[in-house]
């Protein structure tokens, strides 16, 4: 077991062909004025695909939509500047032989950011919650959705344009689509509610077909999920196999061809009985792609990070295990590649003692 023999095998699905199955998770940076990527992010990311990452995810990126952010430095994927900033940034990605997709995003109710910037019109939500008991917006009209759901259309049809090899939508961690799967934050009676987590979907189902119908058959799209949310990380929005497969199946059939399954250790499991993690779990119910992550090569998880806490390096040799197995297929790394361009040539070529870990530095500049 190798990690050249499971990580360094190329991977194809209809728009993307990629070298590997390293993927660098989608990290929010808040390195945009105005919400315009710059020449330093266009570098960053570039570093990356150099460092023969197979696939980068953007940062999270936000739709047109005036609240769908609650932070003025988060990059935009819509307007001309922005668009252009984009351009920069895949054309970059592709010199170097690299492949990436942006991932879209709507916060939805968010808190006030610390700078104390906030968008010229109320967080919008299914609710106006964030987490049970906390009000900070508004509960969307139909019109509202319907031009959250266009809006999502548009940003795929430009990712598409711009040249991006795929687009992920961001259905995870308590953000707007996910506040509408959470029945803590999605209190509607219409048809966008309803007591079962299925029922509660059809939101992410109608913005998943309307990215189809923009981007056409061949375009590959990913969808991230967590059963967590900062507001519960115990949660698990699928209790059972049976809830996953009811939950997965409509956004399959509505286009989805990878599920990006976040969790915060990759070697958790959901159901008792198999240790299967999430990503096993979905690709067994679904039969889709799907995309692990969580504290990979890492030995301590991400959100101990935003308090400061540092991580160092730790064994592949679970990981492999279980991709070897057949449980996903591919991996993404998110703190890794952020301290690092360089990771995954030091995992191909065994350099392990070159490996740097993070720490809470990493997060002030673009390395
Ligand atoms: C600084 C930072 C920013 C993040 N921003 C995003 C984001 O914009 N979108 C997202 O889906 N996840 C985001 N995440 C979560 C990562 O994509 C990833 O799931 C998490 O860091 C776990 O992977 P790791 O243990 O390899 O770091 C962020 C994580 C970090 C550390």
């Amino acid at each position: 077991m190798t990690a050249n023999n499971t990580l360094f095998r190329p991977f194809s699905l209809k728009s993307l062909n990629i070298k590997n199955r390293i993927v660098m998770a989608p990290m929010t940076r808040s390195f945009s004025p105005n919400g315009v990527p710059t020449a330093d992010v266009a570098a960053y990311y570039r570093k990356r695909a150099e460092g023969e990452v197979g696939l980068i995810l953007s940062e999270g990126t936000v739709i047109d939509r005036v609240s769908s952010s609650n932070d003025a430095n988060i990059p935009h994927f819509y307007g001309t500047e922005a668009l252009a900033g984009w351009q920069n940034v895949i054309d970059g990605v592709h010199a170097e032989g690299g492949a990436m997709g942006p991932q879209i995003w709507h916060m939805g109710i968010m808190d006030n950011h610390h700078s104390g910037w906030v968008p010229s019109q109320p967080f919008e939500g299914p609710s106006g919650l964030n987490r049970p008991g906390n009000t900070n917006g508004n509960t969307m009209t139909d019109a509202d959705i319907a031009d959250t759901i266009a809006a999502f259309g548009r940003a795929a049809a430009d990712a598409k344009r711009l040249g991006f090899d795929c687009v992920e939508i961001h259905g995870a961690h308590g953000y707007l689509i996910d506040q509408f799967f959470w029945n803590e934050t999605n209190k509607r009676t219409d048809i966008y509610g309803g007591k079962t987590l299925a029922e509660r979907s059809r939101f992410a189902v109608e913005v998943i077909k309307e990215v189809r119908k923009q981007v056409g058959e061949d375009f590959a799209i990913i969808i991230r999920l967590s059963q967590w949310k900062p507001a519960d990380y115990n949660n698990l929005l699928a209790k059972t196999p049976q809830e996953l497969e009811a939950w997965l199946n409509p956004m399959a059939d509505a286009g989805v061809d990878i599920f990006h399954c976040s969790q915060r250790r990759f070697w958790e499991t959901d159901f008792e009985g198999s240790d299967l993690n999430f990503a096993g779990w979905a690709k067994k119910v679904s039969g889709k792609a799907t995309i692990t992550v969580g504290s990979v090569g890492l030995d301590g998880e991400f959100l101990a990070a935003f308090g400061g806490a540092s991580s160092n390096p730790s064994s592949l040799d679970e990981l492999l295990r279980r991709m070897d197995r057949g449980d996903f297929d591919l991996v993404a790394v998110g703190r890794p590649l952020l301290a690092d361009p360089h990771w995954a040539q030091k995992i191909r070529d065994n350099r392990t003692v070159e490996l740097k870990g993070f720490s809470k530095e990493a997060l002030a500049q673009l390395v």
